[in-house]
């Protein structure tokens, strides 16, 4: 099967096609992206409206494009999704009636695709990876926890009670002058600096069951950024990855024990969304699983961040199941991947 995906939720917009009959690696056929840091970065920060019209200017364009390095029309395809939601909804309305607008020319499947499942199902497509397998997803606007038992069976263990580790690196990453988008350039200067200069709390470090807390860092390191002189800046970031490290490997821990509880014969751990990209995250996850006989499965940065083409593998798996949707399917601003799972005490609107 071959599937074109499109992703314009945040301020990527990206078209890719995607295939199943070619081995894990080697399955993403053409891929298109644009990313609107440059436009938002004088905001530092994501202006929605901004954002709507840039998806609106070029998301065709992009569509073309990737479709052009696959080396396939319309008649090569079987079906055609788009980003669904959750995200901001100005820029899913354009993905989604863009979709449904050559779905409908072209007489084929439309797939509305969850964000969060493109980013989960992306290990799938990189590497063969049966379910179940337990998954953190940490991204701008979510950090859960969730066993994946199937394309659209998602059991969450835990979430955040108030910000994203995404948030948190933006954040800080605006109190602290270094720009938009916040993860990178925290990255880059944690690189520099030494780890343990700054004392900074772990919030949930130790405590019961699966859930995060990233405010309090967030606070902690805009009291250390009132004081600290410029050169600094690098042992505070540096210190900040530590401290989201401890606080995720832990969570990490308690959540390999329940998933095996549940699942006796899982022994995956796979991390998914933007902030995956982060070397110092991803080595506090090889240290937590290597204490187990469980492995880690990381997708290439580019692929953790938002693309088209986990869009266009989460479409063609739903595809697959015989999981289409009808044009007048609704774009939404939430959608939880576990509608079942109860509230986190403290949780803002966050799905
Ligand atoms: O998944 P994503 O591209 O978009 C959302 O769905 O939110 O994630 C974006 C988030 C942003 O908060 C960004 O700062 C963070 O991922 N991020 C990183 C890195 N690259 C992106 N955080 C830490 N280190 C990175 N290298
Ligand atoms: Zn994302």
């Amino acid at each position: 099967m071959r599937v074109l995906g499109i992703e314009t939720s945040c301020d990527e917009t990206a078209a890719a096609v995607v295939c199943d009959e070619a081995p894990a690696g080697e399955r993403i056929l053409g891929e298109a992206i644009l990313s609107q840091h440059e436009e938002h970065r004088p905001y530092q920060g994501i202006v929605p409206e901004i954002a709507a019209r840039s998806h609106l200017q070029h998301v065709d364009r992009l569509v073309a494009e990737a479709m052009e390095k696959a080396g396939v029309g319309f008649a090569d395809l079987d079906g055609i999704a788009a980003t669904g939601g959750p995200g901001l909804i100005g820029g899913v309305i354009v993905g989604v009636m863009s979709a449904k607008a050559m779905a409908l020319v072209h007489d084929l499947p439309f797939l509305a695709v969850n964000h969060l499942a493109g980013h989960a199902l992306t290990a799938r497509l990189t590497d063969d990876l049966d379910f179940p397998y337990l998954l953190l997803l940490v991204s701008g606007g979510h950090t859960q926890l969730l066993i994946v038992e199937g394309v659209d069976a998602f059991v969450r263990l835990g979430t955040t009670v108030d910000d994203a580790v995404g948030e948190a690196y933006d954040k800080s990453a605006k109190m602290l002058g270094l720009g938009y988008p916040g993860g990178p350039a925290m990255e880059a200067a944690a690189a520099r600096g030494t780890t343990g200069a700054f004392n900074l709390p772990r919030p949930m470090l130790g405590r019961p069951g699966c859930h995060f807390s990233f405010s309090g860092l967030k606070t902690a390191v805009r009291r250390q950024a009132e004081s600290i002189a410029a050169d600094q800046i690098d042992d505070l970031c540096a210190s900040f990855e530590q401290a989201v490290g401890e606080v995720v490997a832990d969570r990490c821990q308690k959540a390999i024990g329940e998933f095996r509880d549940r699942h006796p014969e899982g022994s995956t751990l796979v991390v998914a969304g933007g902030v995956a990209a982060n070397k110092t995250l991803r080595r506090y996850l090889q240290e937590t699983v290597d204490d187990t006989d469980m492995r880690l499965i990381a997708p290439p940065p580019k692929l953790c961040t938002d693309n088209g083409a986990m869009i266009a593998w989460a479409g063609l798996e739903r595809l697959r199941l015989g999981l289409t949707d009808k044009l007048d399917f609704k774009p939404l601003p939430r959608w939880p991947l576990d509608p079942d799972a109860v509230p986190a005490h403290g949780a803002g609107v966050k799905a």
